[in-house]
């Protein structure tokens, strides 16, 4: 039998698509278990102010699902332990007000919706001796320890349409047209909807980014007739050896803005290609209305999971999603960490062209479409240079291991797209590699392409 019977429920940070439906399943999974919710408005501000705290039936809830926001409130203002804060009652430490309320409004334990930062509050107050849960919360996907989070696929699923309607006018116009995507300082919402958008590159902060290259790009692509391209970038990517572009500068209470980031591509990259470019920040619609289907599945199930763990008596831990599972992991494994793209992953590689069957890429190369073998999407380097060189690294490959020199493969990422087209018709690589090992490469050429290089 569960000692708790009273608990409270609260939303932090930057709202995301789904929260409602975390609020809802809370109370409804409590109430079925006969325990009372009371619902805390503006994060743990609900615990400080008295009148900000009401309790949530079922009745409170009903048709709240589909809703986006939350019908808490929330406070996305950075640490609230920096500054003590004044009520009628007087000026208090405000960690010290929230543990002596806590004790006051006779709660046993509470659900902390939210993303990293409310999540280390929570972890914080935890430690302090709140009883509590938390449930991982937002549209970046940058939290460790769970393969999703509520919010990101609404996001994602918004940008892929915004993507999708710039297409039409990217082509009327044979514009570039440079989207910009939040995210802070991970790549998953570009790179999800730049992959599901068909976007023709995508930048990331994973992979800092050459805008020399992308113009090659853009160029490659209006000379075999796609005279458009999309460029996705999230707000948080940077150029090699730059940094990221702010809105504003961290200040107390405050972490920094990010933005602006497009805008600086779009400018640039009409400066380099002579193209017309225009830009889009999709900014806040990302975490707008509904959530997805997804989105409430995984939060509904989010929120009973949550007071499930909390009647066990298992406090200090997140709900995590280890697919097909919900699984409690320590709120100490996850805060002050980022969960970053990893390069490794198949969906960086799909973006960068997939790994290219040979033959196909073969018989793609001959029949003059270079980018026709994978997916025309890449993120750091133009379709048909990096098509041909996963080709050109398979047949390296081996050859590397018997003598070539880092130095040569260097050599061979420098062959450009018309190089490769012309070793293809029989035309001597420009920068010829280890000439003892040239047979060996010349008999792989030949398997694969079906002709002996000069
Ligand atoms: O963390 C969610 C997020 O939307 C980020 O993608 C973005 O950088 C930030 O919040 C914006 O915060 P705010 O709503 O405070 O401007």
């Amino acid at each position: 039998m569960s000692s708790v019977k009273k608990i409270g429920v609260l939303t932090g940070g930057g709202d995301a698509p789904g929260l409602n439906a975390v609020i809802r399943a809370v109370v409804k999974t409590a109430t079925n278990a006969g325990v009372t919710v009371i619902g805390l408005e503006d994060s743990f501000d609900g615990l400080i102010y008295p009148e900000k705290s009401r309790p949530l039936t079922p009745r409170d809830v009903t048709g709240i699902l589909r809703l986006g926001g939350t019908i808490l409130g929330t406070v996305n203002r950075g640490d609230p332990f920096a500054h003590p804060i004044t009520t009628p009652q007087g000026t208090f430490n405000y960690a010290d007000r929230v543990m002596e309320m806590f004790q006051k409004t006779g709660l046993d334990a509470l659900v902390c919706i939210g993303g990293d930062g409310t999540l280390a509050i929570s972890y914080e107050f935890y430690k302090k001796g709140i009883p509590l849960v938390g449930v991982p919360k937002t549209i970046d996907n940058d939290i460790v320890g769970t393969t999703s989070c509520f919010g990101f696929d609404t996001a994602v699923s918004f940008a892929t349409d915004a993507i999708d309607r710039l297409h039409t006018t990217a082509e009327a116009h044979r514009r570039i047209m440079v989207v910009e995507v939040m995210g802070r300082y991970t790549g998953w919402i570009a790179l999800q909807a730049g992959v599901a958008g068909g976007a023709d590159v995508i930048l990331i902060p994973e992979i800092p980014y050459d805008l020399d290259k992308v113009a090659q790009c853009i160029r490659d692509r209006d000379k075999w007739g796609a005279r458009f391209s999309i460029v996705v970038i999230a707000e948080g990517a940077k150029p090699k050896g730059g940094s990221v572009t702010l809105i504003e500068e961290a200040h107390p209470g405050h972490v920094e803005r990010l933005g602006g980031a497009g805008a600086i591509c779009a400018r640039e990259l009409e400066t380099r290609t002579k193209k017309e470019s225009r830009h889009v920040v999709l900014g806040h619609l990302q975490r707008g209305g509904a959530p997805t289907a997804f989105d409430r599945t995984l939060a509904t199930r989010f929120g009973g999971k949550a007071v499930e763990l909390l009647m066990k008596g298992q406090y200090g831990k997140m709900v995590a999603n280890h697919p097909p599972d919900l699984v409690p992991i320590p709120l100490g494994d996850v805060v002050g960490k980022i969960k970053k793209v990893p390069l490794d992953s198949d969906l960086v590689t799909t973006a960068r062209g997939g790994i290219v069957d040979e033959m196909a890429l073969a018989a793609a190369l001959k029949s003059g479409h270079l980018a026709g073998a994978g997916v025309d999407v890449w993120i750091d380097e133009p379709p048909p240079l990096s098509h041909a060189l996963l080709a050109v690294d398979n047949v390296i490959a081996t050859y590397h291991t018997a003598g070539i020199t880092q130095d040569s493969r260097e050599n061979m990422r420098t062959w450009n797209a018309q190089q490769v087209a012309g070793i293809l018709r029989g035309e001597r690589p420009p920068r010829l590699i280890n000439p003892e090992a040239w047979p060996k490469f010349a008999q792989r050429f030949e398997r694969i392409f079906g002709f002996r290089p000069k």
